[in-house]
């Protein structure tokens, strides 16, 4: 390890997960980045056996000892409630103030472009969801349970600072990244408090960047422009519930959510990277997950840590493979899990 090798925290969690981490973590070797990885079993497995779902210093820790952290996917059917992956993701996400959610929604190759009269070049946009806040909180109870007069609140958080910061975040993102527009996405005409905050922050912090064009569209009518016409988006930047719901819609964008990669970013923190699908049992063990979302996932963390190089060159692989069909079924090929992810890992190498 020199002085300039990243520590990368691997957890691989369930069902599918497991295989496309170890792939993309291949790919990561073969692009010869100088990372040292060191990986955790939490998982349902883990949990089922002895209760863990993450240790109590596992948040310090992962702060202190690591650049990043890469995660595969959570969620078991053996574990209903869904326990370990709360305690692990959104403790993440929560307790190391992972604020921003960026999901970047790239058509690859025209054959994943599901809509008539777009090229996939046309499909180029970002996702930056606010991922501490909103609903995700867990504020809220029931009243009467289990009478007819059952009473069930959530509420839904949205704090100056926590809106501030992730409006601000996608500004700053746009002008790193040569784009030109940023447009928040609300419901402000119903939700007058909550998202009119939004609105108010909104105006505000574009007033710092008048280099990027900002502009406003109420969630409904995104999803409708995300089908009728993508080319219009650049970045966007929402709410945690907004952002959540669109970005699946963005996966169909990309050829499913096989082909889907996030990072949960605190800039200059350590920050965790993982593909958008989860750990879709039914398809665990088989060979047929699609190891890209992971693998895409990889290079957003390589270039993060400062690897651009390494992470150009795996983006680049994945472009031809896609286009050469050396791909899962999910987007047109006949390879399987490992086969996909090696021929990456071959031709990064190469
Ligand atoms: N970040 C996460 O860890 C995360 C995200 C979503 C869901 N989950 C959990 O995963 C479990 C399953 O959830 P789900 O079925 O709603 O969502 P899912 O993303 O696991 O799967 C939904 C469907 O998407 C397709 N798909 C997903 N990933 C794919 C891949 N790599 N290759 C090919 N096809 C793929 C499959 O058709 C699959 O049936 C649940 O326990 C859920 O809570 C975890």
């Amino acid at each position: 390890m020199t002085e300039n090798t990243k520590r990368v925290a691997v957890v691989p969690g369930d069902g599918i997960g497991k295989e496309v981490i170890a792939q993309a973590v291949n790919v990561i070797r073969a692009a010869r980045a100088a990372v040292d990885f060191t990986e955790f079993d939490w998982s349902a497995d883990r949990y089922l056996k002895d209760g863990t779902t993450i240790p109590p210093d596992g948040f310090s820790m992962l702060s202190r000892d690591f650049d990043a952290i890469f995660v595969g996917a959570l969620g078991d059917p053996r574990v209903p409630s869904n326990i370990h992956a709360k305690d692990i993701l959104l403790g993440m996400r929560f307790k190391m103030d992972l604020f921003a959610n960026v999901r970047p929604v790239k058509c690859l190759d025209d054959s994943l472009c599901p809509l008539k009269n777009v090229r996939a070049g046309e499909i180029d946009f970002v996702v930056v969801r606010e991922n501490t806040e909103g609903p995700y909180v867990d504020v809220g109870g029931v009243f009467k349970q289990g009478t007819p007069d059952e009473v069930a609140v959530q509420e839904d958080v949205n704090t100056r600072k926590g809106v501030e910061r992730v409006i601000r975040y996608a500004f700053d993102y746009a002008r790193r990244y040569g784009r030109k527009k940023v447009l928040m996405s609300d419901k402000s005409n119903v939700m007058t408090y909550a998202h009119g905050l939004w609105q108010r922050v909104f105006k505000e912090v574009a007033g710092d960047y008048s280099d990027i064009a900002s502009q406003h569209m109420y969630v409904d009518a995104l999803c409708m422009h995300m089908v009728r016409d993508p080319r219009q988006f650049d970045v966007i930047v929402t709410n945690n519930m907004f952002g959540d719901i669109i970005t699946d819609l963005a996966a169909a964008l990309q050829g499913g959510l096989g082909m889907a990669a996030s990072g949960n970013i605190h800039p200059g923190r350590t920050s965790m990277f993982e593909p958008v699908h989860g750990s879709a049992p039914p398809f665990a063990g088989k060979n047929i997950a699609n190891p890209f979302g992971a693998i895409l996932t990889a290079a957003t963390m390589l270039e993060y840590l400062g690897f651009e190089a390494a992470a150009a060159k795996i983006n680049a692989a994945v472009v031809e493979a896609v286009r050469q069909k050396k791909t899962t079924q999910d987007v047109g090929g006949d390879l399987g899990t490992r086969e996909a992810g090696q021929w990456i890992a071959e031709r990064v190498a190469g």
